[in-house]
């Protein structure tokens, strides 16, 4: 398990940054040499409402929100190296959160530090700083509620004492490390770091400390790292800004031209389908003063990836990659089993296709279904819907009876997508679906006793529950794809 394996002594990481840690610079940090990657932070309320989502087409599992945006990418490649960041303010929610991506992270941790008044007058960031108690509830609900470690990045207080008292309370909850920035939360980005402060908090715990905020006075090359580790006297550090502007810094063979290092991060753009307002927001940091050079305004003025890979003359592994994904796209569809079934988290699954000639006029599988639930005294069938980008597809997720039902084959339409759920359950449930052939099954022959009984012809009694249906189907649509979620116009902390 990711637990057992998962240090943070001796180690480097890449530390949380909004919009510059997606999966693209996480993963060129490990190329680099980092051991642990932060993502940036996600706020717990809008990752509450995502679906995890299993990309098989760029194998990722990406956390999907109602508004079409992928809030959190991840892959394999850093399962047990990636520690996903969240700002909180409150236990229960946090807790949900960190259900939600538990299996699919090495660790969770819990941003103390941003001052961004966006952040903490939600009561998050540097606003737990002054609340101890609720700092302590959130994370000891952590601890005891996941079965990875839990981990809290903080700033430093006005005094040592303050601190020291606050890292202690902190140890006490059970956590696995805490991440120092060594700054107080008035202070700025280019104020001197307290390394004495990271210290004095190194040796009043005993769980391991990252050092934090070393980049502009004292990293600017791999060899520095080392010096910033010795100066904060701890074992690990947590690089920033200097690994913003250079991912390199984390390879002990010496800093890499930035432009090879824009590359290497295009190109893992490119194969992950980054969100490109993302893309173009890291590439400028990276630019730096560079950022007005012709090349700094080419990238500026795109408005999309293909637009930036030109810039970079990557424009032939963009093509290249596009159609690779769509080749898999089209392999995926053709080799689904039918009627195979395959637990996606707590949705069965199964790759079925609502094909409408194989259904009598006006009868559907969602008819069946609501039927059933019915006769079942069950709450009527909830239908949620995703969309992907790439293809604009849909998919949709049945709830019944606390279960969920998924077909794993994209459908261009909604309807069918809920007609394709509506299949999977019903065969999983092995309750006719209303098809041709079925004309004898149980509910086909009940609908016909009805009819007669009512004196109105079967299709007409059809008809009837299909208005009906219309009328009370209470599907939800929780459109969701590829994009980054919305920001705030500044960096925080
Ligand atoms: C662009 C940017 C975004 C940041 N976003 C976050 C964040 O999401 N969570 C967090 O805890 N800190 C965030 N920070 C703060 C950094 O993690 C770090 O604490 C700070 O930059 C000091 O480290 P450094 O000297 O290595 O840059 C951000 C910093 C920058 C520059």
């Amino acid at each position: 398990m990711a637990a057992s394996r998962l240090s943070f002594r001796n180690i480097t990481a890449l530390a949380p940054m909004v919009r510059v840690g997606t999966l693209p610079m996480r993963l060129l940090a490990l190329d680099y040499g980092a051991d642990l990657v932060y993502c940036e932070e996600l706020i717990d309320i809008k990752m509450a409402q995502c679906h995890r989502v299993v990309n098989e087409v760029l194998e990722t599992v990406d956390f999907v929100a109602p508004d079409e945006r992928v809030m959190f990418r991840t892959c394999e490649r850093e399962k047990d190296r990636v520690v996903f960041q969240m700002g909180t303010s409150d236990p229960d929610r946090a807790l949900t959160v960190a259900r939600l991506v538990e299996k699919d992270v090495a660790a969770v941790d819990v941003n103390m530090g941003c001052p961004k008044e966006y952040s903490t007058k939600g009561g998050m960031g540097a606003a737990l700083l002054s609340d101890p108690d609720k700092i302590e509830a959130i994370l000891k609900k952590l601890v005891t509620g996941l079965s990875i470690p839990v981990t809290c990045k903080i700033r430093i207080l006005p005094s040592l004492e303050e601190t020291l008292s606050l890292v202690q309370r902190i140890e006490r909850t059970g956590v696995a490390a805490i991440a120092v920035h060594g700054r107080m939360k008035e202070e700025r980005p280019r104020h001197p770091v307290h390394c004495d402060y990271i210290q004095a908090v190194a040796q009043a715990v005993s769980i391991p400390v990252i050092a934090n905020g070393g980049s502009l006075d004292l990293v600017k090359t791999n060899g520095d790292i080392e010096e910033f580790r010795k100066a904060a006297g701890t074992s690990s550090v947590m690089l920033a800004r200097a690994a913003m502007w250079n991912a390199s810094v984390f390879s002990n063979q010496g800093p890499l031209p930035v432009e090879t290092v824009m590359e290497e991060y295009l190109k893992y753009a490119i194969q992950y389908e980054n969100n490109a307002f993302n893309t173009k927001y890291c590439l400028c940091q990276m630019l730096r003063d560079k950022v007005e050079s012709p090349l700094g305004k080419q990238v500026q003025a795109a408005q999309t990836i293909a637009e930036i890979s030109e810039a970079y003359r990557l424009q032939e592994l963009y093509q290249q990659t596009q159609e690779r994904l769509q080749a898999r796209r089209d392999v995926l569809e053709s080799s689904s089993q039918p009627d195979r079934l395959v637990m996606d988290g707590d949705v069965t699954t199964m790759a079925v296709k609502f094909e409408r000639r194989e259904y009598p006029p006006q009868i559907t599988p969602k008819m069946f279904l609501l039927e059933w639930s019915r006769k079942e005294k069950l709450e009527q069938p909830l239908y949620e819907m995703v969309q992907r980008s790439q293809d604009r597809a849909f998919q949709s997720t049945v709830t019944i009876a606390g279960k969920k039902y998924r077909s794993s084959l994209w459908e261009k339409s909604k309807k069918f997508a809920e007609q394709a759920a509506a299949i999977v359950c019903l065969r999983v449930l092995g309750i006719p679906e209303g098809r041709i052939g079925e004309e004898d099954s149980g509910l086909v022959c009940k609908r016909k006793r009805e009819a007669k009984m009512n004196g109105i012809t079967e299709e007409e009694g059809i008809k009837k529950r299909h208005v009906a249906e219309q009328e009370t189907d209470n599907s939800k649509m929780a459109a969701v794809a590829n994009g980054d979620h919305h920001k705030p116009d500044t960096p925080p902390e």
